[in-house]
């Protein structure tokens, strides 16, 4: 077993550091007090090719592996986790779904926008009454011969405002349950495509999070992803990758708390020496180190498992369970270091501790990984 980088997956790394430490953190407190999206800077990322990491070049993407997308994740989570979520969607919910499962034109239309950066794209399965349980999708597309109509409501999109490209989930058979599911690629600017209101968030509030609103919009045919009643299955498959996505966004919302906290806590001096020498400080930093590498194991294990074709939805659902309970424990543990400070805007903390809350709730809530898991680990 071999636990050193590659040369290639240490440029990356740097590279992702380098960028985020350029271009993320400066602003990065302005854009999440007045909920600005990072245009310019998710733009750059796509030139970058932040936002197609493991698309195949010929789509345009950058044909690496998902070590490499885990590691920039996490650099870019460190300073900004509302431009890493825009990239974890871009990269793990649209581009992939679309290259694994989409046609030859669906590609060539969409994917090779998609992972430039050209256009960002976004996954459309909540809805008001489908959360954690998907398969309870509301919204329609029935079948109209050359294509179907569309209605109905989803919630809480990332990128749902910024978005050119939405891949929705609807029910087309309702009488199937989940085997009456399919997804569509939906483009902005559809008849009877409306984005709703932008929600008001406690944490990566420089994304956008909306809601979408579905009447009679006409999808082509040649919109379908997969066979007809794939949908489901697509969409679980998709998630699983998705949870490799924000199990690294977990991981560097922690990574960034606690060496913002470790350093702080050499600089601080109480009680006659810095705070890093009193062992009530001490012990937490080791925690928290020691909690760190253990969630980066596991999501570079789920990435590994990926990468060698092996089953992810168990590796993946566990590295996004334990990284976002790190994520959040990390954050409040950094918050308490930083002691007055923490508590206020300037110091990182305070906003990297909003950001981890969500890591627990989306792309499955951390019960939701645990069905997952159990799930695996108990069929015979
Ligand atoms: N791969 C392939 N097939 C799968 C699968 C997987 N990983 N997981 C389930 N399936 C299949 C099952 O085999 C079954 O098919 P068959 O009937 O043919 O055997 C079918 O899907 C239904 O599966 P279940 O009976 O297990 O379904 P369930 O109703 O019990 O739900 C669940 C399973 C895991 C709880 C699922 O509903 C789930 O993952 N819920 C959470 C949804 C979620 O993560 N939402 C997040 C929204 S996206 C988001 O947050 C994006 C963002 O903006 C950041």
């Amino acid at each position: 077993m071999d636990f050193n980088l590659t040369e290639e997956h240490i440029m990356i790394r740097d590279a992702a550091r380098d960028f985020a430490q350029s271009e993320l953190l400066p602003g990065v407190i302005e854009r999440d007090d007045k909920q600005q999206f990072p245009h310019e800077q998710i733009k750059k990322m796509g030139e970058l090719g932040f936002l197609g990491m493991m698309v195949d070049p010929k789509y345009g993407g950058g044909g690496m592996d998902a070590i490499s997308y885990v590691l920039a994740m996490e650099e870019i989570s460190k300073i900004d986790a509302s431009a890493s979520v825009v990239m974890s969607v871009n990269n793990s919910l649209v581009c992939w779904g679309l290259e694994t499962y989409g046609t030859e034109e669906q590609k060539q239309k969409y994917l090779t926008k998609l992972a430039t950066g050209e256009v960002i794209g976004a996954f459309c399965l909540s809805e008001p009454e489908a959360g954690s349980d998907a398969t309870s999708q509301r919204t329609t597309a029935i079948d109209k011969g050359d294509h179907y109509l569309l209605n109905g409501t989803k919630n809480w999109i990332t990128n749902g405002g910024n978005a050119s490209i939405y891949i929705v989930i609807a029910q087309t058979h309702a009488d199937l349950g989940h085997k009456g599911i399919n997804a569509f690629i939906v483009e902005k600017g559809m008849k009877g495509f409306e984005v709703g209101p932008k929600e008001n968030k406690m944490g990566i509030r420089g994304s956008d999070t909306h809601s979408l609103l579905f009447t009679d919009v006409k999808v082509p045919k040649e919109n379908r992803i997969g066979e007809d009643g794939f949908g489901f299955k697509f969409a679980m498959k998709t998630l699983a990758g998705g949870r490799i996505g924000i199990a690294s966004q977990a991981l560097g919302i922690a990574s960034g708390a606690y060496e913002l906290a470790l350093q702080y806590s050499k600089e601080r001096k109480a009680f006659g020496k810095e705070i890093s020498k009193h062992q009530a400080i001490a012990f937490k930093l080791a925690d928290m180190a020691t909690e760190i590498e253990a969630a980066r194991f596991l999501c570079l294990k789920a990435a590994w498992d990926k990468d060698q074709h092996n089953n992810y939805d168990t590796s993946g659902a566990m590295a996004k369970l334990y990284a976002s309970e790190v994520a959040m424990k990390t954050t409040v543990e950094a918050v308490q270091i930083h002691g007055g400070y923490g508590f206020v805007k300037d110091y990182h903390v305070e906003r990297l501790m909003r950001d981890a809350k969500i890591t627990q709730i989306y792309e499955g809530t951390s019960e939701i990984q645990k069905i997952v898991i159990s799930r695996n680990i108990l069929q015979d």
